[in-house]
């Protein structure tokens, strides 16, 4: 049977279904045989020599004899939005939902809310699948692969908008969920409370590249942000919209002419230095372990900022590429605040 047989058979099968459920309900005895109706009247003439019925379906234009669907599919399995280890851990509480569960995410965006006014988690979470980022079966026409979202999004800890044309859609999940004033000591207002978690989360990235997030600079969105097109998706995804998700040397090279990878002009071991530096005088301090965990403790500004700007980093992990001068001048500032 070809492919399409067999998704028109399985429709008729799942629409018999449901009519079969839609009326359940106690089952009565079986009546007597009624006579055998008149015949019906002669169907519409079917479509270059189709049936009628599959003349309408359009199921085809994804499910087809073309890798379409299977080309993005194996790469997206392997990526963290298909694998991940997040899911099962915060797939399930309502203020983790919003991000890490895809089903979730994709009502919040309809009902026009962000993930903090996401209100129940759910029992069953799925990863950020197809459906997360696509309309699926929605008008099952091809019109369907169009993104979930692409509008401008408030940005949550900020209040500032993020306007990166298809990256618009990352930037719903990809912001910070803290900022360092939610730290301020309600003991001494001079001071900040350090948690084990004295950061915004992982997701960062979009407040970075707009020159936010982090403490003690005044920052402004970079290059990455005002002069790549559609920002995360082209240098995430790039022309071919690779699935993993994993950063395009063939975008970089689009400004970046001669860079062979993504140290350009040296930038990543010149950064390293800097935040190596950083990490030793905040450990001689006693403000991070061996690990490069966060002490817990009450720490004046200067020690909150340099400690607040370290985690940023990792937390951000583009080892600043995501805003090149934001993060040296937040790391440079971080040190002068420690006379280092
Ligand atoms: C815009 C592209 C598109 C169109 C049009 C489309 N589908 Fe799908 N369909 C998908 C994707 C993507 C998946 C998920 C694939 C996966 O995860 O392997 C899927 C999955 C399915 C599945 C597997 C069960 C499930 O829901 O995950 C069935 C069955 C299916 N489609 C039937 C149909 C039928 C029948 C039609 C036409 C009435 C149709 N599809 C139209 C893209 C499409
Ligand atoms: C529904 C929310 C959501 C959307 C939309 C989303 N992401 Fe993600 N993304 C996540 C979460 C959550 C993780 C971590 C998943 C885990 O670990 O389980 C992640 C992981 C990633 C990673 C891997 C990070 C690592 O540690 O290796 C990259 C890269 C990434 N996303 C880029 C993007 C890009 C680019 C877009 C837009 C095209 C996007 N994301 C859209 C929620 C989202
Ligand atoms: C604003 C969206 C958002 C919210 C809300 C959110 N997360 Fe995340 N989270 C992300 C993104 C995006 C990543 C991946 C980014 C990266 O790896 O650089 C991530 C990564 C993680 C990771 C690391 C996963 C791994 O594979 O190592 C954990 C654990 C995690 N989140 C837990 C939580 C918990 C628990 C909550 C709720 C208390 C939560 N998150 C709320 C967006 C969010
Ligand atoms: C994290 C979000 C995300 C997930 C998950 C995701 N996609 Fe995409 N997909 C995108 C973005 C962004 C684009 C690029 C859209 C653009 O540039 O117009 C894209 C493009 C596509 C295209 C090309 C669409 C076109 O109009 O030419 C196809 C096909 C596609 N994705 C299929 C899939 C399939 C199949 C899955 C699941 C296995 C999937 N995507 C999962 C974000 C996602
Ligand atoms: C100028 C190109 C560029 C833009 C624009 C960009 N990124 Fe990145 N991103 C990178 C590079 C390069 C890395 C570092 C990858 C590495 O070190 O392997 C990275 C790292 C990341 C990581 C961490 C991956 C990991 O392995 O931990 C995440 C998550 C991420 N970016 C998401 C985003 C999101 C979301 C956006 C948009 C808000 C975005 N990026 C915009 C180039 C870019
Ligand atoms: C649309 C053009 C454009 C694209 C695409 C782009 N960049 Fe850049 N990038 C710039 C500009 C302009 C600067 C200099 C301004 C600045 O530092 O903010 C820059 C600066 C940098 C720097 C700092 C260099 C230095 O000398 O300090 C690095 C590293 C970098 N980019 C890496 C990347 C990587 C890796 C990619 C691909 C994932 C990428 N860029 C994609 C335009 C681009």
């Amino acid at each position: 049977m070809s492919m399409k047989n067999m998704l028109v058979l399985l429709g008729t099968l799942i629409l018999t279904a449901v009519l079969m459920t839609a009326c359940a309900g106690p089952e009565g005895p079986a009546g007597p045989a009624g006579p055998a109706g008149p015949a019906g009247p002669t169907g519409p003439a079917g479509a270059d020599g189709k049936d009628a019925s599959t003349a309408d379906l359009t199921c085809t234009e994804c499910h087809n004899d073309t890798a379409l669907i299977t080309r993005h599919k194996a790469n997206w399995e392997t990526s963290v939005h298909g694998s991940g280890a997040g899911l099962a851990y915060a797939g399930e509480r309502a203020d983790c939902a919003g991000c890490h569960d895809g089903a979730a995410f994709s009502e919040m965006i309809a009902a026009g809310l962000n993930f903090s006014q996401v209100e129940s988690g759910n029992t069953a979470p799925t990863h950020q699948d197809c459906r997360t980022c696509h309309q699926i079966h929605v008008t099952y026409t091809g019109e369907d692969w169009a993104l979930e979202t692409n509008a401008p999004v408030a940005m949550v800890t900020s209040g500032v908008t993020f306007d990166g044309g298809n990256g618009n859609l990352c930037a719903n999940c990809h912001q910070a969920r803290k900022n360092i004033e939610g730290f301020v000591d309600k003991a001494d207002a001079t001071k900040y409370a350090a948690t084990i978690r004295f950061n915004t989360h992982y997701s960062v990235q979009a407040d970075t590249l707009m020159g936010l997030g982090g403490a003690g600079v005044e920052g402004k969105p970079g290059a990455h942000f005002n002069m790549v097109e559609n920002t995360c998706v082209s240098c995430h995804m790039g022309e071919n919209q690779v699935h993993t998700f994993e950063p395009q040397m063939s975008t970089c090279v689009a400004c970046h002419a001669d860079a062979t990878d993504f140290n350009v002009n040296g930038f990543i071991t010149a950064f390293d230095e800097q935040y190596l530096a950083l990490e030793a005088a905040l450990l001689a301090r006693g403000v991070i372990d061996a690990e490069g965990a966060t002490v817990p403790g009450s720490y004046d500004e200067a020690v909150a900022f340099a400690l607040w700007n370290y985690n940023l980093v990792h937390e951000d992990g583009s080892q600043g590429l995501h805003n090149p001068s934001y993060f040296k001048a937040l790391i440079a500032a971080s040190l002068a605040g420690l006379g280092e």
